[in-house]
């Protein structure tokens, strides 16, 4: 099939869920990609911060070939030796002491927001079960997951929505302060804000909230559904803020393209889930996590997560040396190579069109944003290539 052929088929018998440009991708390297066309592009997106290892790392593929000629799937009635694997490497990784292993972002995050009310209901008063998050927030498109994500336009066409959530500015601690009460059990915040604009917070109000949880018997819920695995330059993004959350969630480049995801936590917190109490048919099956095994072998073997922080540094040193010549190139945030290429006089939805025609998949957030989360083994010259790319893409408008 062609682009077209592809896009055509879609349209007739997909439901229209996705605004989706016009190209259909059949084959991925590193940070390359191919159209059904045979157009080569270079990859700033990965999947959305997924390809952590970039496309078909070898050690992913290969792993993932291998396990699924043995054994794909039992079920969790029964012991997964790659489970069990992968629960400890999260661990030794982090400051968490136990896992929850699921398949996706929205998923994690639904057994944290369990697990933390829970929790509540055992150390706290009945009725403390309300979760702060924050404006801008993205923590997934289940019923759940979209009331605690902070952005009304996703929550109109679905009322009645699950009671208990409240949402405050981002960055703002007077104002998280104001909201916490006696029935607030928990604030749930991404680390650096992914979907909402990489919004990067002051280095005082990660610290600032954690010590509030700490003095009001509250739990710190991070999602780290799009900062983790190595993402900022960091295993997790709470590393290098000197603190650590009760409850962390992972999923996108968990597995190196293969759907995972997973819930984290500290024992105290952690033994509040007894059998009953949250499961998942498909979660933590041998491939899924044989495939995160090998992702995380291919991340920590080859020094991306280094690489990542390396990067990021080099994309924001570029970008200043180029906004003399280019200034629409209005500035960067975001660490690591989770990025936010800030736009001025130009349109991003604009130029990630002409853009794609032109060889590069880029993001855009927004009129004024550009999304840089390439894969985490992306090199000085792709970075010079793409920028170079947007820089021309962009006079040329
Ligand atoms: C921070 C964050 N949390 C949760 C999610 C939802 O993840 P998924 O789409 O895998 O359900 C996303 C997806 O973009 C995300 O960025």
């Amino acid at each position: 099939m062609t682009n077209s052929e592809v896009a055509e088929l879609s349209k007739q018998y997909l439901m229209n869920t996705y605004s989706q440009l016009p190209v259909a991708f059949v084959r991925g390297e590193g940070c390359h990609l191919w159209d059904a066309d045979g157009k080569q592009y270079l990859d700033f997106v990965a999947g959305i911060a997924v390809l952590g290892p970039g496309h078909c790392h070898p050690k992913v593929a290969a792993a993932i070939a291998d396990q699924a000629g043995r054994i794909m799937h039992t079920s969790n009635l029964y012991f997964i030796p790659q489970q069990a694997e992968l629960a400890k490497r999260l661990v030794e990784l982090s400051c968490a002491d136990r896992a929850f292993i699921c398949n996706s972002g929205a998923e994690a995050n639904e057994a944290a927001i369990k697990l933390a009310r829970k929790w509540a209901g055992m150390h706290r008063e009945p009725d403390c079960r309300d979760i702060i998050t924050a404006h801008k927030s993205f923590h997934g498109r289940t019923l759940t997951t979209v009331t605690a994500t902070g952005q009304e336009k996703y929550h109109k066409p679905f009322y009645p929505l699950p009671a208990g959530f409240k949402y405050v500015d981002f960055n703002d601690l007077a104002a998280l302060e104001a909201a916490v009460d006696d029935n607030t059990c928990a604030i749930m915040l991404e680390p650096i804000q992914g979907e909402g604009g990489i919004n990067v917070p002051d280095p005082a109000y990660l610290p600032a909230v954690r010590e509030l949880c700490d003095r009001r018997n509250m739990l710190l819920i991070f999602d780290e559904v799009q900062t983790g695995m190595g993402r900022t330059g960091e295993w997790f993004a709470y590393m290098g803020q000197g603190i650590e959350p009760d409850i962390f969630t992972l999923a996108k480049s968990l597995g190196g393209g293969f759907p995972i995801g997973a819930c984290l936590a500290k024992q105290s917190v952690a033994e509040a889930f007894v059998p009953g109490d949250h499961a998942s048919t498909f979660g933590g099956n041998h491939l899924a996590c044989t495939a995160a095994l090998a992702a995380i072998g291919a991340i920590e073997s080859e020094k991306m997560v280094q690489n990542a922080k390396a990067m990021g540094e080099y994309f924001h040193a570029r970008v200043s040396e180029l906004q003399a010549e280019y200034p629409f190139l209005a500035g960067v945030r975001g660490r690591g190579l989770l990025l936010g290429l800030e736009l001025e006089g130009v349109n991003g939805r604009d130029l990630q069109v002409a853009c794609l025609s032109n060889g590069l998949v880029i993001n855009a957030l927004g009129e004024s944003l550009l999304r840089i989360a390439p894969p985490l083994n992306t090199t000085e010259r792709e970075i010079d290539e793409g920028l170079e790319i947007i820089c021309q893409t962009a006079a040329a408008m």
